[in-house]
Parts: structure tokens; C-alpha cells; sequence
């Protein structure tokens, strides 16, 4: 059985999380290949929302078995909070959950360097979730990392607090103000870590190789977007992990030629949240209409989201990228209302048209290119299938996938799992 994967094409928050959950009936497994608790998978149903950080989207239902692969980076504060709000749901968090020995570990003072960093940059700072994302990512290319699999050893605690004094020299190093109490971090951080010892560690990827052998179904859960991958993204102003397909294969270990669909979502526009370009950004009343009608913050830090036009010019890279074969188009129930719509598909770059991706897209290099289509002004919302949709829709719909030689499958029409027409 090859391994599906699911990604997020722009710069994340296209609703992963939601789709999962949507698609979990159809698969055994749920693994999580990439990122942390930056990520924000948002997941409604029966009128309850939930937010998931680390957890797989396919924590609430009864059969599938959720794995946290060994490219994620897990806080265990975090991540027991995630525990703890998932505890009135009566799931078997120990029979559903397993996580990787490999998956690294982030330590109280990752967050701390990651803040002192960001600080220190003043105006050019990325915009991080002050996760400690990249702190903990840049130790474990620098091999100086913690892994889930060390907590199984008597002498993690010595591991721990080695790199945790070599954090310190590093945070006073930034020439910056950073309050700490280091004593009541790490607290937290014992506490969380006898809770996460109650679960199931696994070598995830020799468990994926049994499960794919035995014909189990297994889907690849991926986090931020493809415009923010550390290679392909928009430079610095990225996340420090793989978000593309190929991070599927290094954050699981599953060989490339094991890969099956690749399911790719977007958003019928385009979001951004943090620092750096974003080409099509509208900062007039239609971006305001699509933030305010959208619901546009952050999930993990509930910073507001800049909006824009949908850029074809970086679908079509993220398309490629990651060889997507099935797309999903999110949000579409946000654009009704508007007399026309505006679709980037090519960039006039310091002069020239270019329809592909170029090293910079800075405001000063890059302006959009628009094609204009003819919106719709019905409610989606209630809609169940696809014969619904307005005459309008469908053309915006058959217009992309010309554009981007893959179909779209599904598309969403509100946050709640019922909200999901099929194509
Ligand atoms: P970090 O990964 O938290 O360091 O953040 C780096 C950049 O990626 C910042 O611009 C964040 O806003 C952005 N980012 C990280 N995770 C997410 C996500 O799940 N959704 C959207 N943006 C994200």
C-alpha cells in the first residue's frame, strides 16, 4: 500500500486539520512528518472547535492510529496541554498515539534563543511563532540535539541540562533583553515529561514499513505550507523544517517510490502570517472583507493573517514541487460577495512578465499580473454537492485546474467536517 500525502500549498493555515479529520475515514494511519507545536490544525464538528498542535488530525476518530513521525519537533508542555484538553473525549490516547524515539525534543531554552533571536533582529525578524522551532532544528543538524528515544536512558537528565547550559551562554550572548525563570520553566518541563513517558514510543519507521507490508491505508499529515519550507520557501522568511513532499520521505522514513496521492490544499485566495513577501497582499477594503469574512487568525497565536488574491504564479510552483495529483480548494464559501475576482497568474519582474517563481519576490522586484473573473453572491455554506455550486464558482474552479493540470477534488465551504463538497 503506498503512503498518501496531505500539504498545504501556500504559506500554511489552508485547513489542513480539517481535511484530515474529513479523510480519516479512509485511512489507518494518521502520521505527522514535519514542524511543531508552530502548526495550528483546526478541526470542527458536532459545533466544537479544536486546535491541535502536535497531535495528528486524526486524533478523534475511533479506528486510526496516530503517529508523530521522527521529523517533528515536540515541546511536551505543549503537547501535554494537548493531552489534557483532549482528556474529556474519552479516547485511548496510549493505544491511538504513538511517537517516534527520534523525534527531537524542545527544551524551555530553544523557546528562550528562539525569542532573543527574533529580538535581536528588530525589523527583519521572521515573524516566528516563538515555538523554538528553529533553535531546536539548528541543534539537531548541529547533532547537539535531544531526541524522545534519549528519555528512555538513565542519563537524559545530564543530556538536558549540558544543553540547556550551553543555551544559556548562547541566550546571553544576544545582546538583548530576555526575562526568565529558568526554574519555573523547566518545572513545567519535568512535570510534562513524566506525562509524555506514559506513552507509546515507537521506531516509526520500521512500525510504517509493517503497517504499509500488512496493507494498512496511511496518510502523511503535513503542517505550514509549501511557501514556507526551509529550500523552497520565501527565504528567510521561512519555518526551519522540509514542508514539501519530500519531507514526507525523510520526516517518516518512507522510501519515494512508496509515495502514493499527494493531496495538495489551498485557499480560494491567499493568507500569510509572520514576516516576509507576499505579492498579491491587499491592504484596501477586499482584504479586509476576505480577514474579517474568513476569520483570518492565527490558530496558534492568534496573530491577525495578511490576505491577498490568489497567487497562480506560486500555486503552480508549489504544484510542482510537490508532483501534487489531487488538490483541495478551501475557503471558497469566504469569496461570495465580490463582483470580480482578481487571479495573479504572472509576475511583471523588474520589468519583465515571468510566470514562474524567481529568486526574490520583494515588493520591489515583483508586481502581480491579474486575470479577472466574475465572483458569486450566493451562500455556500449550506451546499452539499457539487451540482449546487453557482454557474460562477464552477468557471473559477475549471479555470485553476486548466491552469494547474490537476483536479480539484474537494471543495470546502465552511469550517465544519459537513461543510465538504466532493468532486
Ligand atoms: P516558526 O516556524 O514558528 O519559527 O515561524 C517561522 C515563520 O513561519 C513565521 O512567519 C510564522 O508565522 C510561519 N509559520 C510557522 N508555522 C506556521 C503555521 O502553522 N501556519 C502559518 N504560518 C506558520
Amino acid at each position: 500500500m503506498a503512503v498518501d500525502l496531505l500539504l498545504g500549498l501556500q504559506w500554511g493555515d489552508e485547513g489542513k486539520g480539517k481535511i484530515v479529520d474529513v479523510l480519516t475515514t479512509d485511512y489507518d494511519i494518521i502520521a505527522r512528518f514535519q514542524g511543531g507545536p508552530n502548526a495550528g490544525h483546526t478541526l470542527e464538528f458536532d459545533g466544537i472547535k479544536h486546535v491541535l498542535h502536535t497531535i495528528p488530525s486524526g486524533i478523534f476518530h475511533k479506528s486510526a492510529l496516530n503517529i508523530v513521525g521522527n521529523g517533528v519537533v515536540i515541546d511536551p508542555v505543549i503537547f501535554k496541554k494537548e493531552l489534557d484538553a483532549l482528556k474529556k473525549f474519552n479516547l485511548d490516547i496510549k493505544a491511538k498515539l504513538f511517537i517516534s524515539r527520534k523525534a527531537h525534543l524542545i527544551l524551555p531554552t530553544h523557546r528562550l534563543l528562539d525569542a532573543a533571536s527574533e529580538a535581536s533582529k528588530g525589523k527583519a525578524k521572521i515573524g516566528s511563532t516563538l515555538k523554538g522551532i528553529g533553535p531546536t532544528y539548528m541543534d539537531k543538524t548541529g547533532r547537539n540535539g535531544m531526541r524522545i528515544g534519549d528519555l528512555e536512558m538513565s542519563d537524559w537528565k545530564e543530556k538536558y541540562r549540558s544543553l540547556a547550559n550551553k543555551h544559556e551562554a548562547m541566550i546571553s550572548f544576544y545582546d538583548v533583553d530576555i526575562q526568565y525563570d529558568l526554574a519555573e520553566l523547566e518545572k513545567d518541563f519535568f512535570d510534562s515529561i513524566t506525562e509524555l513517558k506514559e506513552l507509546t514510543f515507537i521506531d516509526s519507521e520500521e512500525y510504517l514499513y509493517q503497517a504499509q507490508k500488512s496493507g494498512k491505508k496511511i496518510l502523511a499529515e503535513g503542517a505550514q505550507g509549501s511557501l514556507l519550507d526551509i529550500d523552497f520557501g520565501t527565504y528567510p522568511f521561512v519555518t526551519s523544517s522540509n514542508t514539501t513532499a519530500a519531507g514526507a520521505c525523510t520526516g517518516l522514513g518512507v522510501a519515494p517510490n512508496q509515495i502514493g496521492e499527494v493531496k495538495g490544499i489551498f485557499k480560494a485566495y491567499t493568507t500569510r502570517v509572520g514576516s516576509g513577501p507576499f505579492p498579491t497582499e491587499l491592504f484596501d477594503e477586499d482584504g479586509e472583507t476576505m480577514a474579517r469574512v474568513g476569520n483570518e487568525f492565527g490558530a496558534t497565536t492568534g496573530r491577525p493573517r495578511r490576505c491577498g488574491w490568489l497567487d497562480l504564479v506560486a500555486l503552480k510552483y508549489a504544484v510542482i514541487i510537490n508532483g501534487v495529483t489531487e488538490l483541495m480548494m478551501m475557503k471558497a464559501d469566504v469569496l461570495s460577495g465580490f463582483d470580480t475576482l482578481k487571479i495573479c497568474t504572472a509576475y511583471n519582474y523588474k520589468g519583465e512578465k515571468i510566470e514562474h517563481l524567481p529568486f526574490n519576490i520583494e515588493a520591489e522586484n515583483v508586481t502581480p499580473i491579474y486575470s479577472e473573473m466574475k465572483g458569486w453572491k450566493e451562500d455556500l455554506t449550506k451546499m452539499s454537492s457539487a451540482d449546487q455550486l453557482p454557474a460562477t464558482l464552477m468557471a473559477y474552479i475549471e479555470f485553476l485546474e486548466k491552469e494547474l493540470e490537476v483536479p480539484i477534488k474537494i471543495v470546502s465551504v465552511g469550517p465544519d467536517r459537513t461543510q465538504t463538497i466532493h468532486r
